[in-house]
Formats: structure tokens, C-alpha cells, sequence
């Protein structure tokens, strides 16, 4: 992996788990982004008291690297330090993910406990086949 290890990645989503806002589920999580040109982007999850309007940890991570130009994110750690064993992306963020991430792009996602799960994003969201549909950006 180009300039950073997934535990180096690993130890930045657990840096960004401590800004999570998780007032209504006590449940945080932080993500980090590695994106192609070797920058960490790191996103927590944040709640609103209108539960569905709620952003996951992993979309606040790609929507700050999308913000600041980036399109291509070569791998993703998930801290869920709230939970013993690991935790892994909810579909809607493995949808959303994929549209910036190569399916052989490694995921790393773990809890508070010892056990990491290694991944990729194409076995989290197999069969995905709609990235034709996007023109220039
Ligand atoms: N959550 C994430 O941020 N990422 C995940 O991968 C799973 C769930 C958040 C959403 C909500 O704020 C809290 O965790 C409980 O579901």
C-alpha cells in the first residue's frame, strides 16, 4: 500500500471516532479515507434528533475528500469503539462508497476488542455494475 498501513489508517478512524456526535444512539464511529494521492481524510458519525437524518462515519469521511477534489480512494478503515467486535459499513454507505473505490480496494473495520476484519469493498458490495451511467463531473 502506497505511504501508509491499514493500522496506520486504522489508528486515524479511531482518532476520528472521539469527535463522533452519537448523543441518541451512544454508538460512535470514525472513518478514514486514503485517497490516491496519499491523503487521510477522516469523517465520525453525526446525528440529528431527527434519527434518519444521521451521516455515517464512513460517508462524512468521503464527502470531506470529495470536497476537497478528490475522486479515487485506495482504502478505508472503520473504528467502532463502542463495540467489542467489529463493525462494518451499513449498505447504504457500501453503495456510496463504491462509487469512489475500486471493488479490490482494502477495507479494514474493527471494535474495541483485538479482532480487525479485512476486506474489500468489492466483496462488501459484490455485483455493483452502474458506474456507466456517470459522465463528466
Ligand atoms: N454508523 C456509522 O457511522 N457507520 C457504520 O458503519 C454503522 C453505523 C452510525 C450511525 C448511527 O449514528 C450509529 O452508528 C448507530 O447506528
Amino acid at each position: 500500500m502506497t505511504e501508509i498501513t491499514m493500522d496506520a489508517l486504522f489508528q486515524e478512524a479511531q482518532k476520528a471516532a472521539c469527535f463522533a456526535y452519537a448523543p441518541y444512539s451512544r454508538f460512535r464511529v470514525g472513518a478514514a479515507l486514503l485517497a490516491e494521492d496519499g491523503t487521510v481524510y477522516t469523517g465520525c458519525n453525526v446525528e440529528n434528533r431527527s434519527f434518519g437524518l444521521s451521516l455515517c462515519a464512513e460517508r462524512s469521511a468521503l464527502v470531506q475528500g470529495v470536497s476537497k477534489g478528490s475522486r479515487i480512494f485506495i482504502a478505508l478503515a472503520i473504528a467502532s469503539p463502542d463495540s467489542v467486535s467489529p463493525v462494518g459499513p451499513c449498505g447504504a454507505c457500501r453503495q456510496v462508497l463504491s462509487e469512489f473505490m475500486a471493488p479490490e480496494a482494502p477495507v479494514r473495520f474493527g471494535g474495541s476488542g483485538h479482532e480487525r476484519v479485512d476486506t474489500t469493498i468489492g466483496f462488501l458490495y459484490p455485483y455493483d455494475s452502474l458506474h456507466d451511467l456517470a459522465g463528466p463531473a
